[in-house]
């Protein structure tokens, strides 16, 4: 039961029985109400009027809530902008913001009085995408970052090749299976307890007390699991929370606020869709020489997350590669449409498609195998290991995973048959053709945040002998609760059935930082073992004391404590402990160290080490239709020593195919008036099972991380995201091989079957 175990998922069969507690089945309390949120119907203007008589009279209602409401302050942003009202005042942003909250008996009797508010407008001219941002002259939502080594210029001037262009990447809806919910329970002196679906309980406790003007000792937030986040959930339930509580606050009955799916999508934020612009430099082998690439992105109305979203983008648009001038901007543009915040990734796979997209752009211009430039390329070598942020990569495994990988898969000799078979096709005029790419992931593990590499954690060992875990990392489905309890069994030698994973909540370990950056094992697994660390040197140092040993003859055996000669059975020893006045329970804190991050300069050691990791991918495109299926997967992937390979495998699972979702058929799609038109399943498509690759094998690498982590593992949530790139670089090698291999297809993503039948049909008519 301790680490480097597959062990199943804490939950797992709770989750297929349906016996796993979401914040939707918690036994309900007395007297609950339940909230719907009034949206507007204008994508920018001026709020003239708001008649909300028709609500407050219809059946049921008991209480409505707008801005004048607020005993706080009118503003949930995780930012220091201050630029997220939980009510609009005066002025809409986006179609689709909440504008009033309705209060009532029951779920249905809130929806439909919601729907009945009047609300007048005075229509202002609506910026809804990048393009029209620049054409417009919008702001920026945040202060842009700026990447820079080399003389880029002259870099630029000097190579013998040059490509300049463009691509469109598309945004994506997290669809966490679970939509938002806050339940708020008031308590005595109007103090709230919130149970709500977030990754950040510290926020919303933070946001909620800011909201109801009371301290934040006044607020408590506690959250099991949720079914799902992908980022989704780091701020964006704070609205629903700040809701819930300030009408628990005023009516003093619990209040429930759960959107349905619809508004769900409409009103909260999603992945950056960004347009790329580079322009390459390299020579006649393929050596890129140098990069100069902007990154806009839409960001919505607010700042939300955007600023560290689009400085993500940054720090990943070298992937694993080595560029020797560089020059990388990012425009975060304002928009009046939802404000986009972060998904599985955080800009950082929007960073990757772009660098992905030079090597691609080189490869056709070269007229080589699209793998030979990605090789040339690679960090490495003399003075070729500084990446644009100027922090040395140490310990690369780009190359040998890539090496491995394109021997297991069998790459070179399937990449031979499929292009003999499709100039065949092209011959006989069939509509099939195949595709295949092998493209690599190299992923900085640390919140850029630099303060935000921290973690505190409480461990409580009982006189059975039975411990309970607490820790600042909220479960959304990925493992950390499993991890982390790994981490606490080993520490003590116990059975892991030994100890109890409890919800995470703002009354046990403040100041949590989110459960982000797919840091969570990393910062809360340490925490706890330092908590378990303190109670054992505790134990240690009354063993050394009460039976004369020294303290390197106190050993923590499998179920059992050597103390000298005599071995106790774990609940006895700690009995014997309790019953000595020895504390059986700590606190645990950890902060990453070594890093550092000066943004202004665009230096330092941002992230604490890299995650790897490489997939090929073969797809089968119908040239009719634009149809398309992926045919077989393989991935290698680099986490280090797994602490737990079954719950590792399934997270590059899961991250593959939710990447595969945005770079294939989930396209967002707003109409000429900011209305999001794709806000259900029925027009938003996600990959369902039919949709997993027909061959899919995952392999671990599984070698120590070189720096000390958690016992050595590597962080896993979101690298594997930036895997099915892959599959999108297939999908263009399906349509290039209608051109023979000649023209570059120039496929924007998401490349849906629409989008690739236009990609073929453009090509038939350039050959
Ligand atoms: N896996 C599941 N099943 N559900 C999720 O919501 N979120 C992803 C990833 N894997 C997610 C998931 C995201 S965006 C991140 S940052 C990490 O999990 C967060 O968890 P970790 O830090 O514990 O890996
Ligand atoms: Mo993950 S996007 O860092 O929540």
């Amino acid at each position: 039961g301790g680490v480097y175990q597959s062990t199943r998922h804490d939950s797992g069969h709770k989750h297929v029985a349906g016996e796993a507690l979401y914040i939707d089945d918690m036994p309900e309390p007395a007297g609950l109400l339940h909230a719907a949120l009034g949206l507007s119907h204008c994508a920018h203007g001026l709020i003239k009027e708001i008649d909300l008589s028709a609500v407050k009279d219809s059946p049921g209602v008991e209480l409505v809530l707008t801005a004048a409401d607020i005993p706080g302050v009118n503003d949930i942003s995780p930012s220091n902008h201050h630029d997220d009202p939980v009510f609009a005042e005066g002025k809409v942003m986006f179609w689709g913001q909440p504008i009033f909250a309705v209060i009532a008996r029951t779920r249905n009797e809130a929806r439909l009085a919601a729907a009945k508010a009047r609300i007048t407008y005075e229509e202002l001219p609506a910026v809804l995408d990048i393009a029209a941002a620049r054409k417009n002259g919008q702001d920026f939502v945040a202060e842009p970052m700026s990447l820079n080594r080399g003389d880029l210029d002259a870099a630029m001037a000097a190579a013998p090749r040059r490509i300049k262009r463009s691509m469109n990447l598309g945004g994506q809806e997290h669809f966490y299976l679970e939509s938002h919910i806050a339940l708020a329970v008031p308590g005595e002196d109007g103090d709230v307890t919130v149970y709500s679906s977030t990754q950040h309980p510290s926020e919303i406790q933070h946001a909620v007390a800011h909201v109801l003007g009371v301290p934040s000792n006044a607020i408590t937030c506690e959250i099991r699991r949720m079914g799902g986040g992908f980022g989704g959930k780091e701020t964006q339930g704070n609205i629903f929370a700040a809701i819930a509580a300030l009408a628990a606050r005023r009516t003093g009955q619990a209040v429930k606020l759960r959107p349905d799916r619809d508004d769900d999508m409409v009103a909260t934020g999603k992945r950056h869709d960004f347009v790329i612009d580079y322009e390459v430099g390299f020579d006649d082998e393929g050596h890129i020489l140098a990069v100069d690439i902007l990154f806009a992105a839409r960001c919505g109305f607010s700042a939300d997350l955007s600023g560290p979203v689009t400085d993500r983008a940054l720090f990943h648009a070298d992937n694993a590669y080595f560029y020797p001038a560089v020059r990388l901007n990012a425009q975060p543009w304002r928009t009046h449409t939802v404000s986009n915040t972060a998904f599985r990734g955080f800009g950082g796979p929007q960073g990757v498609v772009g660098a992905e997209r030079l090597i691609e752009e080189v490869a056709y211009a070269t007229g080589k195998d699209p793998l030979e430039i990605r090789k040339l390329n690679f960090y490495g070598g003399p003075g070729r290991d500084l990446t644009p942020y100027h922090q040395t990569v140490e310990a690369d495994l780009s190359a040998e995973i890539i090496a491995k990988l394109e021997e297991s898969s069998d790459y070179q000799a399937r990449r031979a048959e499929i292009r003999a078979e499709n100039l065949r096709e092209n011959a006989r005029g069939g509509p099939f053709r195949r595709g295949i790419a092998l493209t690599p992931v190299k992923f900085g593990i640390s919140f850029t945040n630099s303060w935000q590499n921290q973690a505190g954690a409480l461990v409580n060992v009982y006189t059975d002998g039975s411990v309970s875990v607490n820790h600042g990392g909220t479960e959304m489905g990925q493992g950390l609760y499993i991890k982390v309890a790994q981490v606490v069994a080993q520490a003590f030698q116990i059975d892991l059935d030994m100890v109890k994973i409890t919800p995470t909540t703002t009354a046990k370990v403040p100041n949590t930082s989110p459960t982000a950056a797919s840091s969570g094992t990393d910062l809360n697994g340490m925490a706890a073992l330092n908590a378990c660390n303190n109670i054992k040197e505790r134990m240690i140092a009354y063993a050394v004391e009460k039976h004369g040993v020294p303290a390197d003859q106190v050993e923590f055996l499998p179920g059992r404590v050597r103390v000298g000669n005599r071995e106790i059975e774990w609940p006895d020893f700690v009995k014997e402990v309790y019953s000595n006045r020895i504390q059986l329970s700590s606190s645990g804190f950890y902060r990453t160290p070594d890093i550092h991050w000066d943004r202004k300069a665009g230096r330092g050691r941002a992230f604490y080490y890299y995650s790897y990791g490489a997939a090929a991918s073969e797809v089968t495109i119908d040239t009719l239709t634009g149809e398309y299926r992926v045919e077989r997967v393989d991935i290698l992937h680099d986490v280090g020593s797994s602490l737990n390979p079954a719950i590792d495998i399934g997270q590059i699972e899961g991250g593959f195919v939710q990447g595969m979702g945005w770079l294939t058929t989930e396209e967002l799609w707003w109409d000429d008036k900011g209305r999001l038109r794709t806000h259900a399943p029925s027009t938003y498509k996600i990959p369902v099972a039919s949709d997993r690759p027909r061959i899919f094998n995952i392999e671990l690498l599984n070698k120590p991380n070189h720096m000390p982590s958690i016992h050595r593992s590597k962080a896993v949530g979101e690298p594997p995201l930036v895997l099915p790139i892959s599959v999108l670089h297939a999908l263009s090698d399906a349509v290039a091989s209608i051109g023979d291999y000649k023209i570059f297809p120039d496929l924007d993503a998401p490349a849906t079957p629409e989008r690739v039948l236009f990609a073929v049909e453009a090509m038939r008519a350039r050959v």
